[in-house]
């Protein structure tokens, strides 16, 4: 009996399978034959013009238009952070082209797939030297350096520390690592270890959850440098791993421009992963981890940007070479710059209609208008305002650009000014004689009316 309803409902099972599959095809081929009457132009005599629809339904209004290419050669150029102005350095550029002779532009693959060139091995294991660490590991584009860096150590489940004005390439690498974030206040030690201590009594921080705290040397959002010593301190008393990104410090601070570890004094290996940039000092375009031989190997595997990009340019590379022998053959050039920086504080804070944030060393500055009650984006128009009014007057300034929607924290509307080494004073006089006649003509009127 059994048997026989087994066979039954096999067979029933059957017949409705075949079934379906001849409806199925028949369907199908019904279809496609409907389809290729109707649609298909080039079987049908003349082609039909092929309309595509819009990616976008309405017309994108460019808020910020790019200023590049309006800026002449003879400006003076405070918003670009080419701070040891080797972007012109004659020597460079001509490195530059013989390699582009022998290689050509691009590397044709990421460097685990036919993308490594000899430049790129001989630029990891000279950035090594001059970070005095292990190893290090070029990528082939600033932003994803951080960003690739903290996703390849942080997963999900882990912890992370992270001060509040981080830079955007850090938010989007804790975004992407899934971790649990908490910010700490701005440069505030007191603050993070009132964190640390309230996560340790939650069992947040246990040894058996990996955390890490993650800080600028110098705040691209804020132009000011971290309490090193004391983050050290607190990162080993309660067994977090250093992420420090020392983009804006390296070429910058510190004697031989190792950054802010060789500027206080705080050993290298004490922080676990250094983030530099080539971008910024070293006039090219990358950038760069320096750790243990441990730590960086890892990257290889796990760091997106690094596996799935292709490498950087060996012009560019080359480039960089000759950036660090010019770094390590001329120190003075640092000391011009750090002049410079303290020169300009001393400039900005005479400012009438403005203030400033940003520590003397540091080479980035951001300047906020005086007048308080005004909205974030009329802010930002005014200060685009004058930094045209400027710009055709022969400085150009950057005003800092933020995804307001975005960003954790977004900081005010400013103009972000970038010492260098070749300004001198006459030429920081005038952009601030420039800065204050420029709020007096299109900044805003002291009679207008909060918004
Ligand atoms: C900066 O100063 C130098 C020396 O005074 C001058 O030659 C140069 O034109 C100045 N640059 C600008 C843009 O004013
Ligand atoms: C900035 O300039 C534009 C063009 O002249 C003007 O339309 C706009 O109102 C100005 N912004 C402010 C806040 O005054």
């Amino acid at each position: 009996m059994i048997l026989v309803d087994l066979y039954d409902t096999a067979s029933w099972f059957t017949l409705v399978i075949a079934v379906q599959v001849i409806v199925g095809s028949t369907y199908f081929l019904w279809m496609k034959k409907k389809g290729k009457r109707k649609y298909d132009p080039l079987c049908n005599g003349a082609p039909v013009e092929w309309k595509p629809l819009p990616l976008v339904e309405h017309d994108v209004v460019v808020e910020e238009p790019p200023v590049m290419g309006k800026i002449d050669e003879n400006a003076l150029n405070v918003g670009a952070t080419s701070f040891l102005c080797l972007d012109k350095d004659e020597g460079i550029i001509e490195n530059a082209l013989k390699s582009l002779d022998k290689y050509g532009v691009g590397s044709c693959g990421p460097r685990g797939f036919y993308g490594t060139i000899d430049v790129h091995l001989e630029l990891e294991e000279r950035l090594a030297k001059f970070m005095q660490v292990e190893e290090t590991i070029v990528y082939s584009y600033g932003f994803s350096t951080v960003a690739s860096a903290i996703g390849a150590y942080a997963r999900r489940g882990d912890i992370i520390f992270a001060d509040e004005n981080v830079w955007f390439a850090i938010q989007k690498g804790i975004d992407a690592s899934r971790s649990t974030v908490r910010y700490f206040k701005h440069n505030d030690m007191d603050h993070l270890e009132e964190q640390l201590s309230a996560a340790t009594k939650r069992k947040e921080l246990n040894p058996r959850r990996r955390a890490f705290l993650i800080a600028e040397a110098v705040y691209f959002n804020t132009g000011e440098i971290c309490p090193l010593p004391r983050l050290v301190q607190l990162a080993r008393k309660y067994k977090l791993r250093i992420i420090l990104d020392e983009s804006l410090s390296i070429g910058v601070l510190g004697k031989h421009g190792r950054g802010l570890t060789e500027h206080l004094n705080v050993p290298r290996d004490e922080i676990d992963l250094i983030v530099g940039s080539l971008e910024h000092s070293l006039a090219s375009i990358g950038g760069f981890c320096a750790g243990t031989h441990f730590i960086i190997e890892h990257q290889r595997l796990g760091g997106l940007g690094y596996c799935f990009s292709a490498s950087l340019p060996p012009m560019l590379t080359q480039a960089a070479i000759n950036a660090l022998d010019v770094i390590e053959n001329q120190p003075d050039i640092l000391t011009e710059l750090e002049e410079n920086a303290k020169k300009l504080n001393k400039a900005l804070s005479t400012l009438k209609y403005f203030t400033f944030r940003g520590d003397e060393l540091s080479p980035i500055k951001h300047i906020y208008l005086k007048k308080e009650d005004l909205t974030d984006r009329l802010k930002h128009s005014y200060l685009r305002n004058i930094s045209n009014y400027c710009l055709e007057r022969g400085v150009a300034f950057a005003v800092a650009a933020y995804l307001r929607d975005v960003e954790h924290n977004c900081p005010e509307p400013s103009i972000r000014i970038a010492a260098s080494r070749k300004l001198n004073d006459v030429n920081i006089s005038l952009l601030c004689k420039l800065l204050d006649e420029a709020y007096e003509k299109v900044g805003p009127r002291p009679d207008l009316q909060p918004l």
